[in-house]
């Protein structure tokens, strides 16, 4: 068979890497694309070693998903937390430009953590205050001074029918018939994985049939759209999957964490819609699909 792209995906058991293998089987254009996932157990982001068998491996893209997300620990894991974050990107990108393969890789939300109070585009102030915000943006950093050909895409309050997030949470949580405390005084955009998936392919045969062109490498915030907050975020989930739970709204100050989150995080999308004329569902929508998913 005549593979058109070879795409190398890192991060096969995290949310978006499991939405990935999905949205490639499904998807209409990836029909001759070859896809590759590997796990933590085949190159482990801490290890040089490890790292640089990814120099045997041909692509032409490579997706990294892989990343420490346990937002908290990470207060006492800064050092693990930085090699997978961020200097794992040295040799990752450094290895992307050796190929000459577009590098796709995903950060996050936490990244601005500034005042604003209004829907952050990308070239707005990027002031990160935890472990897990900081060797997100030096990630990225790191990726820039190495190689050109890029899509770094900032996305926030992601979730899926897989592994642990807030959704799963929350329905495991209303199976105690309790009230649920939820926080009510943090701003963010939930966004379902699947649709990031999708829309990430969707960005890739875009760069495509433009022959690459080379304007479209950039950082881009990609979210669903829309906006609410963690509160409004259960109630849509409950409102969907059909529960009676009581919900309670707390502060942020209710729920000390070791990892400070930023109060106002709403993504800005418009940029990533506009280069690459991509339609992104609402959150409320993502919740639907996911909720469909999770009971089909
Ligand atoms: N979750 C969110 O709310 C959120 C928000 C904004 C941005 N993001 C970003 O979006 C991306 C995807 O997030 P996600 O929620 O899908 O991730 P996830 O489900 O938490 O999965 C993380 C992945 O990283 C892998 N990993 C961890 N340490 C590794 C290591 N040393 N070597 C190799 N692989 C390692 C994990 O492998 P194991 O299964 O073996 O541990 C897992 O596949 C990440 O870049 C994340 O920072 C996430």
């Amino acid at each position: 068979m005549d593979h058109t792209v070879r795409v190398l995906v890192l991060g096969k058991t995290s949310q978006l890497g499991l939405e990935f293998k999905s949205a490639l089987e499904a998807c209409p254009f990836t029909k001759n694309w070859s896809a590759e996932f590997l796990s933590r157990r085949e190159v482990n982001l801490t290890k040089v070693d490890s790292l640089r068998k990814l120099r045997e491996i041909p692509f032409d893209i490579l997706i990294n998903t892989a990343a420490y997300t346990e937002v908290d620990k990470a207060e006492k894991q800064q050092q693990r937390c930085a090699r997978i974050n961020a200097l794992a990107l040295e040799e990752i990108a450094s290895i992307c430009a050796r190929n000459n393969a577009l590098l796709i890789h995903y950060s996050s939300d936490y990244v601005y953590h500034n005042e604003l109070r209004r829907p952050l585009i990308e070239q707005d102030p990027t002031t990160p205050k935890s472990t897990y915000a900081i060797t997100k943006l030096l990630g990225e950093k790191l990726l820039k001074a190495l190689h050109k050909k890029y899509f770094i895409i900032r996305t926030s309050w992601l979730y899926s029918a897989h592994k642990q997030n807030f959704l799963k949470t929350m329905l495991q949580l209303a199976q105690n018939d309790k009230p649920i405390k939820v926080v009510n005084d943090q701003q963010g955009s939930p966004t379902y994985a699947a649709d990031l998936a999708e829309g990430t392919l969707h960005m890739i045969q875009y760069y495509l049939d433009k022959n690459k062109d080379e304007s479209l490498h950039g950082t881009y915030n990609f979210s669903n759209t829309g906006s609410t907050t963690w509160y409004g975020f259960a109630k849509e989930i409950f409102k969907h999957a059909g529960l009676a739970v009581e919900l309670v709204p707390v502060s942020t100050d209710e729920f000390p964490r070791p990892a400070k989150r930023p109060p106002y995080s709403v993504l800005d999308s418009s940029r990533v819609s506009k280069s690459f004329q991509l339609d992104i569902p609402n959150w409320q929508d993502g919740i639907r699909r996911c909720l469909e998913t999770i009971n089909s």
